[in-house]
Parts: structure tokens; C-alpha cells; sequence
């Protein structure tokens, strides 16, 4: 049965003659993971930063477990209990990763208490041998693992994975496909924008393919994979250029 904890309803984002979002509706339902897939410019980055409050909509609505958000500025969001990750230029290389996920903790939490919050993630993502090693000593999947923490301290019930995965080789892939699975089990839902197809198809229990800020097409990764709209999006303006190089 769904039950939806984060609902689009016909959310649309214009920047002059472009929309970027066009009435892109779909639900979220509470402990799933949903993958977002689209050709480059179809509006993924619009899309996460509507959610979070960055961009405002130009028309619809986006509720988080019945409250309407797309009217709430990102800090009332979060506090609500929706948070993007962030790319890892943002990890300060002067602390500790214990002291970034901290600091991350710091807006919701007074100190110790974000201290102690931040300790019982990185136990939750079995981090805890890594707690007190610096930024610069961290491998890829750490450092990913690290952002996913750092999200993870401000309380999130619905966590939005933005490319956290795009350095990583597949087997280092896995191990943050583990702990999301792990995160979901405790209760997280998880919306995922990731451009490898594998990751995708293999982390994701539903994905929502668009295109030029339109939903085209919904379903299980078997479903989206066998689906021609989503072959056309994908491979048309590539295979027509090759059709055209070969003539
Ligand atoms: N700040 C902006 N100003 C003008 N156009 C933008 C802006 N951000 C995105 N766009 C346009 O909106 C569309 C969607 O972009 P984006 O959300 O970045 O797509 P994606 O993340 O899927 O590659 C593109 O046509 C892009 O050029
Ligand atoms: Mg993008």
C-alpha cells in the first residue's frame, strides 16, 4: 500500500523561456528509495533544489508528510526533516570527520548534544573507526559516506542523495549502496540523483525518469529499463547522431 511522505503536485520552475520543472508530479512513499534519472538539463538539480527551499516554484505544491514546503525557506525544511546532501568541497579539511558532522549537527543541535548525535551516526554507518581521522586522509567511499553523515545530523526522515556516488568505482559504489539500504531499514526514505545507471538499478525500489523538466515515464527499474520513452530520451539524439556520422 503507499504511503506517501513527500508528494509533488504539479511543481514548475521557469528560468526565462525555460522550464526547468514542467507540472512534474510524483509521490515519494515512506521508506522507499526513489532514483531520479533524466538526459543532462532535464531539471534534476532544479528539482533538488526545490525540495530543499533554494528554488522557489513558479506553480504547484511540494508536501513533506502533509505540510505544504515549497512555500518554507531551506532552514525550516530541514527542521521539518528534509535535507541534500553536499558536495564535498564543503567537508572542512581542518577538522576531524567527528568534527564535520558536528558542525553540520550545529544548526539543530547545542553542542554536545550534536557531538553526541554525531557520534551515534558514524556508529549507525559503522564510521566510528574513521571518527577522529582528517579530511585529507579519507578514500572516496569515506568521503561520500562522510557527506551522507554530515545530511544525517540534522534529523533527516527524508534524505536526498545528490551524485554522492559520482567519483566511486562500483565495488566502492556498493559499500555506500549498503549503508543507504542500512538508513532505509532504520526508517530513512531516500530520494537518489545519481548518473550511474548501475547504482540506480540496483540501489533504487522505484525511479522517475524525466525529461525537459517532465515526468516520462514511472516505475520499478525492470520497468524503466524495458520502457521506449525512457530508450528514446536516452539514446535517440545519440543514435540519430550516429545514424547521421555513418551516412
Ligand atoms: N539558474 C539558472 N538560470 C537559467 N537557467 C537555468 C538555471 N538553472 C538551470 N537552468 C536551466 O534549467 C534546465 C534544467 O537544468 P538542471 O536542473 O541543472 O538539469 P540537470 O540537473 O538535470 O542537468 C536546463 O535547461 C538549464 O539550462
Ligand atoms: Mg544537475
Amino acid at each position: 500500500m503507499s504511503d506517501p511522505i513527500l508528494s509533488l503536485n504539479k511543481a514548475t520552475v521557469t528560468f526565462g523561456g525555460v522550464r526547468a520543472l514542467d507540472d512534474l508530479s510524483f509521490d515519494v512513499n515512506r521508506q522507499e528509495i526513489v532514483g531520479v534519472i533524466g538526459p543532462n538539463g532535464a531539471g534534476k538539480t532544479t528539482l533538488f533544489n526545490s525540495l530543499v527551499g533554494l528554488q522557489k516554484l513558479r506553480s504547484g505544491t511540494i508536501t513533506l508528510d502533509g505540510v505544504v514546503v515549497s512555500d518554507r525557506k531551506p532552514h525550516q525544511i530541514a527542521a521539518l526533516g528534509m535535507t541534500k546532501t553536499f558536495q564535498n568541497t564543503s567537508l572542512f579539511p581542518d577538522m576531524d570527520v567527528l568534527g564535520n558532522v558536528t558542525t553540520a549537527g550545529l544548526l539543530h543541535h547545542p553542542l554536545a548534544e550534536a557531538r553526541d548525535k554525531a557520534a551515534d551516526i558514524l556508529d549507525r554507518m559503522r564510521l566510528t573507526p574513521i571518527a577522529r581521522a582528517g579530511i585529507d586522509a579519507l578514500t572516496f567511499p569515506q568521503r561520500a559516506l562522510i557527506e551522507m553523515a554530515r545530511a544525517m545530523a540534522t534529523n533527516p526522515r527524508v534524505l536526498l542523495l545528490d551524485e554522492v556516488m559520482a567519483a566511486l568505482t562500483p565495488s566502492e559504489m556498493d559499500e555506500v549502496m549498503e549503508t543507504a539500504r542500512q538508513l532505509r531499514a532504520d526508517g530513512l526514505t531516500i530520494l537518489v540523483v545519481e548518473h550511474h545507471m548501475r547504482a540506480i538499478m540496483s540501489l533504487c525500489d522505484r525511479i522517475v525518469v524525466v525529461s525537459f523538466g517532465r515526468k516520462i515515464a514511472e516505475g520499478t527499474p525492470d520497468q524503466i529499463a524495458a520502457d521506449p520513452a525512457v530508450i528514446e530520451a536516452y539514446l535517440g539524439s545519440s543514435a540519430k547522431e550516429k545514424e547521421v556520422q555513418h551516412a
